[in-house]
């Protein structure tokens, strides 16, 4: 099953090599938390703090102007990556959160109208609910959830019994962070673009494994996280169609997002910098073009096949396992396995798992109303990537079988 690539992707990965250097074992299971890291993202990043580390857009002289380029090349390069129609629908963030939070701030806090609604889902992360519950409360906005059954698949053949509410936006996640359910995006696009609703993908577990082309799919917006794109933390991007941005005010405001300032008003500079006041994280979206470029050098069907057999074998060896139940039941799923055993709190799994070297997550996954919809208060998590081997999933599963033996001796 592995993939004759794989060792030579693990290598790029210095991680591995610093725990065999310090003969620790390391099976890295958590990667919805966040990625490892690739050689070339560090370089990229210390090559910036070394070399030409200066702030972008102001100065004049030789190492701030190629700060200022590499920072605009980035954007090229996540505009290419998920096929917008011109750079400045890309806007530097801080993250999937961020990115949320200004869509919530300046599209529906600044467009919509009260009584205006936004449709959800219950297996939404906490980033991709709360935001809209604050900007509601604040504006006489309506939270509207789309059905889910017990399986823990959206029910959109029931999307048209929303038709006739005032719904302007839906806000969907792509992957659920918890049970690694695939959504059918194009359905709710489709639905969504007869009705003149606008849609926003939550796109933090999928970007990197399952690019999308943004404007073959037709959503108003996307977001998501450099970190969980093997790029550094700190940096995440807001893609959104060009008039929509042009006519959203300005989220954060201060430097460099300003055209003319006088001292009872200003003018905004024009997108993307209207939404990117401050000095932004520099070096991050340097690191995040690296993050991009790397991926670029994989051949992405063979180790998407490799991903895709790996989840499968993880899944027949979970469900081999007495006592042991995997959250939900996806009519198409990915790389992203909750589950309990019996009744074994799942911190104290993490734990176990933890002293033999494997890290997974353990808790509620910021997906609370998730949970709720699986009478649980928390789940074990394995989540995969393009670096893991059969021997990881083998790792994980000696060890549960293990635990399942100590809780019950
Ligand atoms: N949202 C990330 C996760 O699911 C942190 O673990």
């Amino acid at each position: 099953m592995i993939h004759t690539d794989i060792p030579a992707i693990r290598d790029q990965f210095p991680i591995f090599a610093w725990h065999r250097q310090e003969n620790l074992p390391f099976v890295y299971l958590d990667n919805a938390a966040t990625t490892l890291k690739p050689t070339p993202v560090i370089e990229a990043m210390h090559d910036y703090y070394s070399n030409y580390s200066s702030n972008i857009h102001r100065g004049l002289y030789p190492i701030a102007v190629r700060a200022s380029k590499a920072y605009e090349d980035a954007r090229v390069k996540v505009q290419q990556f998920f096929g917008a129609a011109h750079p400045e629908e890309i806007v530097f963030t801080q993250g999937t959160t961020a990115g949320i939070n200004l869509v919530a701030a300046a599209f529906a806090g600044g467009l919509l109208q009260p009584g205006d609604e936004i449709l959800l889902s219950p297996m939404e992360h906490h980033a991709n609910l709360v935001p809209w519950q604050q900007i509601s409360a604040h504006h006489n906005l309506r939270l509207r959830f789309l059905p889910m059954d017990a399986a823990g698949n959206l029910q959109l053949d029931q999307l048209d019994t929303l038709a006739d509410f005032p719904i302007k936006l839906i806000a969907i996640v792509h992957i659920s962070n918890t049970l690694g359910h695939i959504n059918d995006l194009e359905t709710i696009i489709a639905w969504a673009k007869q009705r003149n609703i606008r849609v926003l993908v939550d796109a933090a577990q999928s970007a990197a494994l399952y690019p999308m082309d943004v404007q073959q799919l037709g959503m108003d917006f996307l977001v998501c996280s450099g970190h969980k794109m093997y790029g550094p933390t700190g940096i995440g991007v807001l893609y959104g169609k060009k008039e929509l941005l042009e006519q959203m005010p300005p989220y954060q405001s201060g430097g460099d997002m300003i055209k003319k300032v006088g001292l009872y008003s200003s003018t905004f500079a024009d997108i993307p910098h209207k939404f990117e006041a401050g000095t932004p994280p520099i070096a991050a979206a340097i690191g995040l073009g690296a993050a991009l470029d790397f991926l670029q050098t994989l051949n992405r069907p063979q180790w998407l096949t490799h991903l895709d057999q790996l989840t499968d074998y993880t899944i027949r060896q979970l469900r081999e396992i007495p006592g042991l139940k995997i959250m939900g039941e996806a009519q198409k799923r990915s790389h992203i396995i909750s589950f309990t055993l019996q009744d074994i709190h799942p911190h104290d799994i993490a734990t176990f798992l933890a002293q033999e070297g494997i890290a997974i997550r353990a808790g509620h996954h910021c997906t609370q109303p998730l949970m709720q919809h699986f009478d649980t208060g928390a789940s074990a998590r394995a989540s995969l990537s393009i670096y893991n081997t059969q021997e990881d999933i083998d790792a994980l599963i000696q060890a549960l079988h293990h635990i399942q033996s100590f809780f019950n001796s």
